[in-house]
């Protein structure tokens, strides 16, 4: 087998169940880099409390330099109920803001996609969320998670939220190229009725629509789109956010997807090249977090991991057929009526973790 590509891939599983997942989706990797005759240089470093405990720091000089060096990051989790105490002045959470930022990541891509046998697995009615296949693009290194907080004594507390016209346009262009790879819809969400951001955030996508007029816009309020997209989730393509509304939105729709489980994530520091075969740096992760309550039990679903280094495949290195492979094989082994806990119905039998990684990889090496 010759070799057609050499990859770095910076691995930080981080916290919590991200360890075992992530561990899963490495397996993965490497039987596409089998499959397909790639090679991927995968070195490991430690983020969030992970590298507290080794360093002091949740992320340390050497994990950031491996990430710089590298064609793409995949990521687990980081949060420890450890460090849990809000008034600390370090918190592993910070190792992933800093990442973000550092890293430039401010394009926050959340596909949401129903597999047809997870449509019971919801909580809503299956005929509601059944054919539900939406993106949320989120702005990931501006707004109140990136302001300046103060505390003033023990009785008051500041955030700030800032956007600039520049730090929308770039987000909305995303948005709006995505679009044009799926159903041409585009839905923004902001709170214009009260911020000035989102007074801004509406006026500037406005702006970008007018060169993508073959993409449909509309306007949502944030309050209004919490309850839509329960209520008729088809209805939805792209969703445009901010950062905060799109940290909230985006956990509200994995109860459509059946489970946090399902969900994976890129961070990307320009759009998803427009010429297949190119790939740009970024940033993979599960959007489940660490999940102290299941961590080291071996019953987290690495499906979200596994479909994450998917979006590895296809956005950083290129490699859209591999991504699929990596897809249809998920979508096999959920066809097959295999289930992690989080997915399985009432009295349905399940699979630990690792085994359904490697059903993963038997699904895609098999013959
Ligand atoms: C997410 C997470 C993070 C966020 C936390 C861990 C800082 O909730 O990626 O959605 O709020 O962005
Ligand atoms: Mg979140």
């Amino acid at each position: 087998m010759t070799t057609r590509t050499t990859c770095r891939i910076a691995v930080l599983p981080g916290d919590g169940i991200g360890v075992e997942v992530i561990a899963e989706a490495e397996k993965v990797l490497w039987a596409v880099g089998e499959r397909f005759g790639h090679r991927f240089v995968m070195e490991r470093a430690l983020v969030g409390g992970a590298a507290m405990d080794a360093t002091g720091e949740p992320l340390p000089e050497t994990t950031l330099a491996l990430c710089k060096a590298a064609d793409a990051v995949l990521f687990g989790a980081v949060g420890d109920p450890r460090y849990d105490d809000p008034q600390a002045a370090v918190r592993p959470e910070q190792a992933l803001l800093g990442l973000r930022k550092e890293l430039g990541l401010f394009a926050n891509l959340r596909p949401v996609w129903v597999h047809p046998a997870l449509a019971a697995a919801s909580p809503l009615r299956p005929e509601l969320v059944q054919g539900t296949d939406l993106i949320v693009v989120r702005e990931l290194t501006g707004g109140i998670y990136f302001g300046q907080p103060r505390v003033e004594g023990r009785r008051r507390a500041v955030d700030t939220m800032t956007y600039t016209c520049g730090e929308v346009e770039r987000i909305a262009h995303v948005a709006f190229r995505m679009a044009r790879q799926r159903r041409r819809k585009v839905t923004s969400v902001d709170k214009a009725n009260v911020l000035a951001c989102s007074r801004l955030w509406r006026s500037v996508v406005a702006e970008v629509a007018r060169g993508y007029p073959d993409v449909q816009l509309e306007h949502m309020l944030v309050d209004a789109a919490a309850m839509h997209l329960l209520r008729r989730p088809r209805d939805f393509d792209v969703v445009l956010t901010e950062n905060m509304f799109g940290d909230i939105l985006s956990d509200e729709t994995s109860v459509l997807a059946g489970s946090m489980g399902m969900l994976p994530s890129a961070s990307l520091g320009t759009g998803p090249s427009a010429s297949p075969g190119e790939g740009r740096f970024g940033l993979y992760e599960p959007v489940h977090g660490s999940a102290p309550d299941i961590a080291g039990q071996g019953i987290a679903n690495p499906l979200a991991a596994i479909l994450s280094a998917a979006l590895l495949l296809r956005y950083s290195l290129g490699l859209e057929a591999e991504a699929q492979a990596v897809e249809a094989a998920v979508s096999r082994v959920l066809d097959a009526g295999h289930r992690t806990p989080d997915i399985a119905a009432p009295g349905q039998a399940t699979v630990s973790t690792q085994q359904m990684g490697a059903l993963v990889v038997e699904a895609l090496v098999g013959r």
